[in-house]
């Protein structure tokens, strides 16, 4: 019997296990398949909920790492990880994505000797001023199996000399949740909740520490929001590190009845507005996927991304 442990951290890492998971149990009595949650998000909306909607079990370990700077975000997680590594000895991790948890993990497995499998391998934005482009590289240079979702990753991987049989072009696990939960998405009545009508309002979402941690960057940006809502209504649910940003470029209290701002929204519902939305505004690399399977326009506020192909489409 193999052990195999999958790591989950923050936000746009459940939609990506959950899929991972629901595949081993037919193999259950070849593999223990273990869930381990970093607790880099903790809040409930950006946490709990998923595994709620994702049907997941609770998770086999809880590590409770919480916030921090990145040096001691990833540094807890290790510390906490290893203990986890060195009672359970498992066969195998699993890390899915480019977050702090990923890095953190893979680290302290490949210098345990345990075999790492990084899902989503060889995306590349190019740009080492995003702390998630360093945790690709990372990841990616010590991975002994490196799961691909888009073409461009097998390119990146070949020109940085990573050999070639490690590389396993799988497609897109997020993409499965997605057409997994989609029929659950339309029962949703979250466009009720918000009264908004199909194909009429814009979403939006922000979070890049480029796009709000400026204050006037995101004056500016709120500002083409409360224009744009003269056509349609916006609904945009807010992250807490741009909460923080925008209480203090004070919108903590908006009365603009056309820019709806709200708590974070669960996976279901979160779902049923990406498809129903007749524009997606956002820089969330996990959205413009999404958004691109659905055939949803998204505009990407990025200079760059790391997935071409959303682009191209
Ligand atoms: C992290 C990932 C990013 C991913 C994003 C998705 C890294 C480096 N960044 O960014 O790649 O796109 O998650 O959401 O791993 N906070 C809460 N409650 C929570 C979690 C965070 O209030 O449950 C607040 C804290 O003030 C925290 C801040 O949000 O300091 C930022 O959280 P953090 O996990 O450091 O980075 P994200 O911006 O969420």
């Amino acid at each position: 019997m193999k052990k195999i442990i999958s790591v989950v951290g923050a936000r746009p890492n459940f939609m990506k296990v959950a899929p991972i998971h629901k595949a081993f149990q037919k193999f259950n009595s070849e593999v223990r398949h273990l869930i381990c949650h970093t607790g880099q998000h903790y809040d409930k909306k950006m946490s709990k909920v998923f595994f709620e909607d994702l049907e997941m079990p609770y998770p086999d370990f809880y590590l409770g790492v919480g916030s921090g700077s990145h040096a001691e975000q990833t540094a807890n997680v290790m510390i906490e990880f290893e203990k986890v590594l060195l009672s359970e000895k498992p066969d195998l991790i699993i890390v899915v994505g480019d977050v702090n948890s990923t890095v953190a993990c893979s680290l302290v497995a490949s210098k345990l000797n345990i075999k790492v499998a990084h899902v989503e391998a060889g995306l590349r934005s190019f740009d080492r001023a995003m702390p998630e482009e360093i945790n690709r590289l990372l990841t990616d240079s010590i991975s002994d199996y490196l799961f691909v979702s888009e073409k461009s990753g097998l390119v990146n991987l070949k020109n940085e000399g990573i050999s070639q049989n490690k590389v396993h072009f799988v497609g897109n696990v997020m993409i499965d949740s997605l057409i997994y939960y989609l029929p659950k998405a339309e029962r949703s009545s979250i466009l009720r909740t918000y009264g908004l009508t199909s194909f009429k309002y814009l979403l939006v979402t922000l979070h890049r520490p480029s796009n709000v941690d400026s204050k006037d960057f995101l004056k500016d940006l709120m500002k083409l929001f409360e224009n744009l809502s003269v056509e349609r209504q916006i609904l945009f649910p807010v992250h807490p590190r741009t909460k923080k940003n925008l209480i203090e470029a004070g919108y903590g209290n908006n009365h603009n009845r056309n820019v709806i701002l709200t708590e974070p929204i669960g996976y279901i519902d979160f779902l049923s507005l990406t498809k129903n939305a007749e524009l997606i505004i956002t820089d969330s690399g996990g959205i413009q996927e999404e958004s691109t399977y659905l055939g949803v326009q998204c505009l990407t506020v990025r200079n760059i991304t790391e997935r071409p192909v959303t682009v191209e489409v």
